[in-house]
């Protein structure tokens, strides 16, 4: 539990942790590289921690060598090992959905499973593809949920239209891809976070990438890298929604990563008449970086749907707390996928807001909600979800009365020292 007060300001620098989607990878490539990887600024988050034991479990040497630096000792495509047991991926998508796609590629049998909110979430969008690449791969309910068991091995290529843009389905296709016969094309309805095309890319692989369609061709082997991660824009976007609407605000965000295909809030807050600076743009390996600084605003509502949606999927409930303080209606639509997300997103932070006073119309595929709303306080549940926490944490700040948040562990997902770093802002 964590209670969350009201405050008068918010100043100072602070620098995010680690990119979580580009953590998973980087372990994910080195494991499956020749040589030694280094990464430097790791999340050392619960999700990517489990990406480390799941690929400890299957033979790789992974070492921790600083606060946020490994050395993965990756020994080749084709050295991973049979794992003694099941391989537990926690709350985690990225760790189950992308690791799919690499275990079908090794002749061998494991069990992927994680925690009670991902066996209840999709799984037949990766079974679906892989199981036509070759792959032996099932799961509870008819291959619709985790556990899933594999049985991989010889692939070949395909040319597959995901019914979703989703960077997970994406990137497992792709990682099977690299085993397979001929070349493997995934086309997706709008185009979701690209860091798997980057970083693999920076591995050596050979990908084409044209718009909404990405093909990988197979190689015998990836190169191990120096990996610099950047910080999480998922992770900045509550401090910069923090900055908007605390009164008096100004703070700054340092080397925060800029990859288009993930800073639609930025954009949207922007559109909001939000003000934000970006500063000393530079890139650490194939990822922008900038520093932001950020300062309370007067924003107006905003219409949100289509391509932007993946985008921003991850900043959604996000948002819909900056909407409670814009000027007039703020309205999302075609984000059906928030239902499928560590909870669902739609439901869950409809709940939270109605607990603290605000009213919100849910939708089908999105919510709207009218602006200059006051937010009362009162006792919310992450479900365990951690975005919804640091969500409801920032609309704790302006609240009248604190904002109590049941399951705030939740947090530690994606984002251990949250309200440390939250606390080193508060004046
Ligand atoms: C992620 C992709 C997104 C995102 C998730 C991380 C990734 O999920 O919501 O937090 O690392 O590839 P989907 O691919 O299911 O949209």
């Amino acid at each position: 539990m964590y209670t969350v007060h009201s405050i008068s300001s918010l100043s100072g620098s602070i620098q995010v942790p680690g990119d979580k989607s580009i953590s998973h990878r980087a372990v994910m490539f080195g494991s499956i590289a020749k040589g030694i990887t280094e990464i430097n600024g790791f999340l050392n988050g619960e999700d990517c921690l489990h990406t480390i034991k799941v690929f400890q479990q299957l033979g790789v040497n992974i070492e921790r060598t600083g606060e946020t630096s490994y050395k993965v000792n990756g020994k080749g495509l084709y050295s991973l090992k049979e794992p003694q047991d099941v391989l537990y991926v926690g709350n985690s998508g990225t760790t189950i959905r992308l690791t799919a796609g690499i275990l079908s590629g090794q002749p061998f049998y494991s069990v992927l499973t994680g925690d009670s909110s991902i066996i209840r979430r999709p799984m037949k969008r990766v079974i679906e593809p892989l199981s036509m690449m070759g792959a032996k791969i099932d799961g509870k309910e008819n291959g619709r949920f985790a556990p899933l068991t594999i049985r991989g091995g010889h692939l070949q290529g395909i040319t597959y239209e995901s019914p979703v843009a989703s960077a997970q389905v994406k990137s497992a296709i792709l990682l099977a891809g690299l085993y397979a016969d001929g070349k493997t094309t995934v086309i997706e309805p709008y185009r979701s976070r690209d860091h798997s095309e980057r970083l693999l890319a920076q591995f050596g692989a050979k990908l084409e990438v044209q718009d909404d369609r990405v093909t990988i061709f197979p190689k015998p082997d990836l190169e191990a890298q120096l990996v610099q991660i950047p910080g999480d824009f998922s992770s900045a976007a509550y401090f910069i929604a923090a900055a908007l609407i605390v009164p008096n605000s100004r703070i700054e965000i340092k080397n925060v990563g800029m990859n288009e295909t993930r800073i639609g809030f930025l954009e949207v807050v922007k559109k909001m008449n939000g003000k934000v600076e970006i500063t000393d743009i530079r890139s650490f390996g194939q990822e922008p970086v900038a520093n932001l600084i950020i300062e309370t605003s007067s924003l107006t509502g905003i219409e949100i749907s289509g391509e932007m949606i993946p985008r921003l999927i991850d900043e959604l409930p996000l948002l819909a707390v900056l909407a409670t303080q814009a000027e007039g209606l703020t309205k999302v639509t075609d984000a059906k996928e928030l239902r499928v997300k560590e909870t669902d997103r739609i439901k869950t932070i409809s709940v939270a807001l109605r607990n603290v006073g605000v009213e919100i119309e849910e939708l089908v595929d999105g919510f709207v909600i009218k602006g200059k709303q006051k937010i009362y306080g009162g006792q919310i549940s992450t479900e365990g979800d951690h975005r919804i926490g640091m969500a409801m944490a920032i609309a704790g700040l302006i609240a009248e009365t604190p904002i109590i948040i049941h399951q705030s562990e939740a947090i530690h997902v994606s984002y251990p020292q949250f309200f440390v770093d939250l606390n080193r802002l508060i004046k």
